[in-house]
């Protein structure tokens, strides 16, 4: 079998793309039958020096050149962002190509129209790329576990700021440092404040709890907190309860409904997703008849992710004229509770507050008015008239935390309230 395809992009990941398919076209013909020839790649400056050699003739800056080619039966989309991927992807579909993409964004806003397209005109839509890069966790659901009803699914799912917390952990990094580091490495996207706003998280999550929990999940749907705010006291100071901080993509049913968040947050070190260092990324899941299991490799990345672009292609070629297309539950979650009566977690709060007598009892007073209980409290400097105050809280209603925010900002002893932090996966310290 053979097939002809054309590249959307030649950036970090279509540059990948073009390596691997270099690489392993041989292996593909041999164990696969599937001879993949690229016909086209569409860039947008066909005069830049590129990582690669290209074959004079390949390249172009006019989609019209892979549009109106009937030869082509797929194209790959390596570009990101929604316009104009969302129009050259709807045409090709249209024209009865099928996409391959690694693009999240587009594929957690426009999923029901590319969806439609590719139903209507017998097309393939994949994009196991979109979420944790290399790791195949589309086709984990997809394919692997149909038999059960999810209750979790708790992720880390962004390259960029897991290895940037990794570096501010363990090398002492600034955060713009951290992130320099993983923008030269080609972790972060080509506007890097999707990565650590917890945007492309949210894309991700979106899609991934849509398949997980077999109900659409919109990203309107999905709560964002980024990791801007974070402090690398705060990295250092949770390592000394035993904490390792994470930005977390949560979906999870409680008491019937579904709660999908995105934030950083602690985890004890014992945990799982506790080790998962640098760009790696990994799922945790819990499924009733599977119970646990952890899906962990590398979630970004040229190599990687081009590694599961490739599967799908595969799968694309192998799969022509009986795709299989997503499933979701009728309705939408927009009938999940309210943010403040949904959660539950411990908190870890830093405050800079008056090293005077009294100012503890105060502030323990605020958290004690509203039902909130505390595991420990500790004042990390002395000497100053301003100390730092570490308190982590027993299991506490988000709502209370939010309450008790409010007045501790008031007391004359509390002079900032640098950070408060959910703990994740445990009850705490
Ligand atoms: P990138 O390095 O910025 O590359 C983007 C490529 O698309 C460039 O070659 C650019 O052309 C081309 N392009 C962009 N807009 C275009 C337009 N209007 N017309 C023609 N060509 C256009 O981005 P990337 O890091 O490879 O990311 C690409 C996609 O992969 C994104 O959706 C991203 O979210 C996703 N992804 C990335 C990773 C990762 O580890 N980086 C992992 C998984 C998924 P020029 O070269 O001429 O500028
Ligand atoms: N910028 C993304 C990340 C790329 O860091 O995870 C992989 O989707």
């Amino acid at each position: 079998m053979k097939i002809k395809i054309a590249l959307l992009g030649l950036g970090n990941i279509g540059t990948g793309v073009y390596k691997v398919l270099a690489h392993c076209g041989q292996k593909l013909e041999e164990t696969q039958g599937l001879r993949i020839e690229m016909a086209r790649v569409l860039v947008r400056d066909t005069a830049k020096a590129r990582a690669v050699d290209i074959p004079a003739g390949l390249l172009t800056d006019r989609i019209e050149d892979i549009l109106i080619d009937d030869s082509i039966g797929l194209v790959v989309e390596c570009m990101g962002g929604i316009e104009p991927a969302r129009t050259w992807l709807l045409a090709a579909l249209r024209a009865g190509k099928s996409v391959v993409t690694a693009n999240k964004m587009v594929i957690a806003t426009c999923w029901e129209e590319l969806d439609a397209a590719a139903r209507a005109s017998g097309a393939g839509l994949y994009y196991e790329a979109s979420v944790a890069g290399g790791i195949p966790v589309i086709g984990t659901f997809n394919r692997s576990l149909q038999a059960n009803t999810i209750s979790e699914v708790m992720g880390i799912v962004n390259g960029t700021t897991n290895a940037i917390l990794t570096d501010m952990s363990e090398v002492g990094l600034s955060f713009e440092r951290a992130l320099q580091h993983a923008q030269k490495k080609g972790y972060a996207e080509p506007d890097p404040t999707l990565d650590i706003s917890g945007k492309d998280a949210a894309f991700k999550l979106s899609i991934l709890a849509s398949l997980a929990f077999g109900q659409r999940v919109r990203v309107e749907d999905v709560f964002v907190e980024g990791i801007e705010r974070i402090t690398q006291e705060d990295v250092a100071y949770g390592k000394t309860f035993g904490l390792t901080l994470k930005l977390l993509a949560i979906g999870r049913v409680e008491s019937g409904r579904l709660q999908v968040r995105v934030h950083p947050a602690f985890l004890p070190s014992s945990h799982p997703l506790s080790s998962v260092r640098g760009p790696f990324n990994a799922i945790y899941l819990t499924g009733d008849a599977l119970g646990q299991a952890m899906l962990y490799g590398r979630g970004a990345g040229d190599l990687p992710t081009a590694s599961a672009i490739v599967s799908d292609i595969v799968m694309a070629a192998q799969h022509a004229g009986r795709h299989e297309h997503p499933a979701f539950l009728a309705g939408d979650v927009s009938d999940a509770l309210p943010l403040e009566q949904n959660w539950q977690a411990a908190y870890y709060i830093h405050l800079r507050a008056s090293d005077t007598p009294g100012a503890l009892s105060q502030i323990s007073g605020v958290l004690g008015k509203h039902g909130i209980s505390l595991a420990t409290v500790t004042q990390t400097a002395r000497g100053s008239c301003t100390a730092p105050i570490i308190v982590i809280t027993h299991p506490a209603r988000e709502l209370d935390i939010r309450r008790a925010r409010q007045e501790l900002a008031c007391l004359d002893v509390v002079h900032d309230i640098v950070n408060i932090i959910r703990v994740e996966g445990g009850d705490g310290v």
